[in-house]
């Protein structure tokens, strides 16, 4: 498919006003999308977990009107900053939804985690956004199939906040093009295509919030510095090799093995901040102590626990259900103390 797939031929009922609503989960990425060209399109495939407790619950009332508004309110509090970026999304997918500036809007979103969490809101709130603007779509008129419904959503999403459009699915997403998985696209994402092992649908991540409030350096940033880095080629081959690795793995039942690509995917992620031109760190030391922790109690162990990181110091628990017991005490009795305010969310996959 081409991003003309997404230009609707329809002709849209003159709908006078209505209102849409759309939630959409977080998500985590286990092979990470980093690095990016022209229109938020990635530069290596990734694929991710969505979550269960960490979304964004998103309504839109619309109004036809001559002039093109944007009102956006956070837990009822009026956003002059979001409004001003939505207005500018809105507009820049206008070819895809050519109804879009002959209303107003009045946006109410709230998130099940704390703002000050440190957790991404872009991902679940962009991917709302575009299932709103879906719904909308279809209310005025737009006929889909369901899979197609997703693609654009996922399609719409991508153009708002790139790893957004993974949330659109339940479970494992992949997003970007591999010349070993059929039906990958760089403009949207699928669902995982294969077999899952049952071990994989059992998955539980719990968030230890090492740093709370946002970071110094947006993704957006740095994404553009894997432009000219002098590791970028090597890190984007071995995403390909990491996507098709992980795959298999995710068919075949093995998460331990599984576990050692997702680790070093996150610290790769992080190693490519380290090494950008100029390098910035968002990991503290408390996330390193983490890390040495579990290192130390699966070899003592052998917990089936293993981690991932996103742009920023927190760290993902990754674990089977199975285990919640044995990790659960460790997080209490180990883990806890490194946390900014003995926070975390205990989260798990949605399936
Ligand atoms: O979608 P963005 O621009 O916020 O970038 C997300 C980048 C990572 O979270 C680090 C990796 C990923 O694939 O989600």
């Amino acid at each position: 498919m081409t991003e003309e797939n997404f230009i609707p031929s329809e002709t849209y009922k003159n709908i006078e006003n209505g209102e849409v609503n759309a939630k959409c989960s977080s998500n985590i990425a286990l092979v990470k999308y980093w690095g990016k060209y022209d229109l938020q399109l990635p530069a290596n495939p990734s694929i991710s977990y969505t979550l269960t407790e960490s979304f964004t619950e998103t309504s839109i009332q619309f109004q036809k009107s001559d002039t093109f508004s944007v009102k956006v309110y956070l837990e009822d509090q009026i956003q002059e900053n979001f409004a001003a970026k939505i207005h500018t999304y809105f507009l820049s997918i206008k070819k895809y939804l050519p109804f879009i500036d002959q209303y107003s809007y009045s946006i109410h979103t709230k998130n099940s985690f704390p703002h000050s969490s440190g957790i991404a809101s872009s991902a679940s709130g962009f991917g709302a956004l575009a299932l709103c603007l879906m719904n909308m779509s279809e209310l005025l008129g737009e006929k889909n199939s369901e899979q197609f419904r997703l693609r654009k959503a996922s399609f719409l999403a991508r153009l708002g906040s790139g790893s957004a459009c993974r949330s659109i699915y339940k479970g494992l997403a992949i997003w970007g093009k591999s010349s070993n998985i059929p039906s990958t696209s760089d403009l949207y994402a699928i669902p995982f295509p294969y077999e899952i092992a049952p071990i994989f649908k059992e998955i539980q991540d719990t968030i230890l919030l090492v740093h709370e409030g946002s970071k110094q350096v947006s993704s957006s940033v740095g994404h553009n510095l894997m432009k000219g880095h002098p590791y970028a080629s090597t890190r984007f081959q071995e995403a390909n090799k990491n996507l098709s690795e992980v795959c298999d793995l995710i068919q075949s039942g093995d998460w331990e093995q599984f576990g050692k690509i997702v680790e070093h995917e996150a610290l790769t992620l992080h190693a490519m901040m380290m090494t950008s031109t100029p390098p910035y760190i968002l990991i503290k030391p408390n996330t390193l102590a983490i890390i040495d922790k579990i290192w130390k109690f699966r070899h003592d162990s052998n917990a089936q626990l293993y981690f991932t990181l996103d742009a920023g110091a927190n760290i993902h628990l990754l674990y089977p259900e199975r285990e919640k017991g044995l990790i659960t005490s460790f997080i209490k009795n180990d883990l806890i103390k490194y946390t900014e305010n003995g926070n975390l969310i205990l989260d798990r996959v949605l399936f």
